[in-house]
């Protein structure tokens, strides 16, 4: 296996950012330092002067290939979706097995594994709980033990298909917390998201402007009440996935203060826009459906706030395309049919960099915790990844501070028809990245195929002894 010296660059960990050297040898991190020699005389050097140098994103919510029902996939597949991962710096990615309410847990996890062996880039997988039978304690045990899933995802929502009920999610609950395992919560009400579709429809109100107000703020705030509440009972550690309000991180906030052990995800949606998209006429606003909405302004901002402070661990982007013909326009003339989802992969780490560290809201180390260490370390990958240390992959992202680029619709490396950034200007992409000591992308070109990646075995315990 080819030997990479990265000479120079200005390396960027969550704890420091020095000058230094990078030797790269059989896919791993050998040494970090000062005047580092080759391996030997095929050692390839990259000269990294005026480059940053960090661990390779890691996405730990993503949906590829995610069959919404009624024929509708989700516009990504493990292929194209990792390739726009790595074009964008993102070098592993933690996507869902979702059974239906009657498979086993194992069934699905085949299931998924196999479609997810395309990817180009390292996958992990949450395993989704969406019912509950006699086997399913017995399933989640083999999850964390023989397959290496120590997080369950749950809905609170989409109670008709996949959410669960309290009384359902408090076992869930309960089980992962004997399994050393961490709950991902989707928190919103569902029952009342229910009830104000229908209300709206009932009235021939059925234009996208129609979806926030059907999810509003109190659906978030009052699912992750009753979320932290059930939590504290069980006394299991949670993962609240994409919080789109000031009201529910506010809930978050005092939890965590008081030590209960939760993990909070926002997403650069909810960072970059607010529920004035909604007003766009026709299927415009369609384009922006997803699940919790847009809020008002005033949240985005407290949102960044709670960035800076440390509040919210985790910036992931719940990846889920669908093409706007055929998929989004579904819900033209009914916005309970929109698919519920937007693409992300391929611009979370540029976008965090040009409107987080250049704006002066985050610094360049929390950028690194944000979108790689502390992913790595709640979902027990560190210090494999999310770390650049003796023994760790080199999954490397050597980061051009100054390139710029514009989002658009027509070069992107996602496969969707349409971006909610489209015309974004953004300072800051990547040079070369790596995967597992392979370059993977440089230039502007992807370099490995299809099968690249493997599939991450995850190891919560392990962590917690490891970390330092
Ligand atoms: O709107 C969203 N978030 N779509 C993806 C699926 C989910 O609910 O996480
Ligand atoms: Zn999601």
């Amino acid at each position: 296996m080819q030997s990479f010296l990265i000479r120079n660059g200005q390396i960027v960990t969550h704890l420091d950012v020095f000058k230094g050297d990078i030797l790269i040898n059989h896919g791993k991190v050998q040494q970090v330092g000062a005047n580092l020699k080759k391996v030997d005389s095929k050692t390839r050097i990259i000269e990294a002067e005026g480059l940053y140098v960090l661990p390779g994103g890691i996405d730990p919510h993503v949906h590829m290939e995610l069959d919404v029902g009624g024929g509708l996939v989700s516009a990504d597949n493990f292929e194209t979706g990792t390739a726009a991962a790595i074009a964008g710096g993102t070098t592993s990615i933690i996507d869902f097995v979702t059974p239906t309410r009657q498979q086993s847990l194992l069934e699905a996890l085949k299931e998924r594994k196999a479609a997810a062996r395309k990817s180009l880039c390292d996958y992990g997988l949450h395993m989704s709980i969406t019912g509950w039978n006699v086997h399913t304690a017995a399933e989640m045990r083999k999850c964390v033990e023989d397959e290496g899933i120590p997080s369950f995802k749950v809905y609170m929502a989409y109670k008709e298909t996949i959410g669960l009920d309290d009384k359902e999610l408090l076992k869930v609950m309960d089980t992962a917390r004997h399994l050393h395992a961490r709950i991902a919560l989707h928190c919103e009400h569902g029952d009342m998201v229910t009830y104000l579709r229908e209300r709206f429809v009932a009235k021939g109100k059925t234009i996208p402007f129609y979806h926030p107000k059907s999810r509003p703020v109190e659906v978030e705030r009052e699912a992750v009440i009753r979320a932290l509440t059930m939590a504290r009972i069980t006394r299991c550690p949670l993962y609240i996935v994409h919080v789109s309000t000031l009201d529910a991180m506010t809930e978050i906030a005092a939890a965590i203060e008081k030590g209960q052990d939760i993990m909070a995800e926002t997403c650069p949606h909810y960072l970059l826009f607010d529920d004035s998209q909604y007003d766009e006429p026709g299927v415009d606003g369609a384009a922006f459906v997803m699940s919790p909405p847009l809020r008002p302004s005033s949240h985005k901002h407290g949102l960044w706030r709670l960035l800076q402070k440390g509040q919210i661990g985790i910036v992931a982007t719940d990846h889920c395309p669908f093409n706007m013909k055929g998929g989004k326009d579904r819900g033209k003339d009914d916005f309970t049919k929109i698919p519920n989802g937007v693409a992300g992969v391929e611009h979370r780490m540029a976008l965090l960099y040009t409107y987080g560290v250049l704006a002066k809201k985050i610094s360049l180390r929390q950028w690194v915790a944000l979108t790689s260490t502390v992913p790595a370390r709640v979902f027990g990958l560190y210090p494999r990844k999310g770390a650049i240390q003796p023994g760790s992959d080199a999954d490397l992202l050597l980061w051009a501070p100054t390139k710029k680029h514009v989002i658009s619709a027509k070069t992107q490396h996602q496969r969707c028809d349409h971006t909610i950034y489209e015309g974004k200007a953004l300072t800051g992409q990547p040079h070369i990245v790596f995967v597992n000591g392979v370059i993977a992308y440089e230039e502007g070109n992807i370099l490995v195929e299809k099968g690249n990646g493997s599939y991450l075995f995850r190891d919560i315990q392990k962590e917690s002894t490891l970390t330092s």
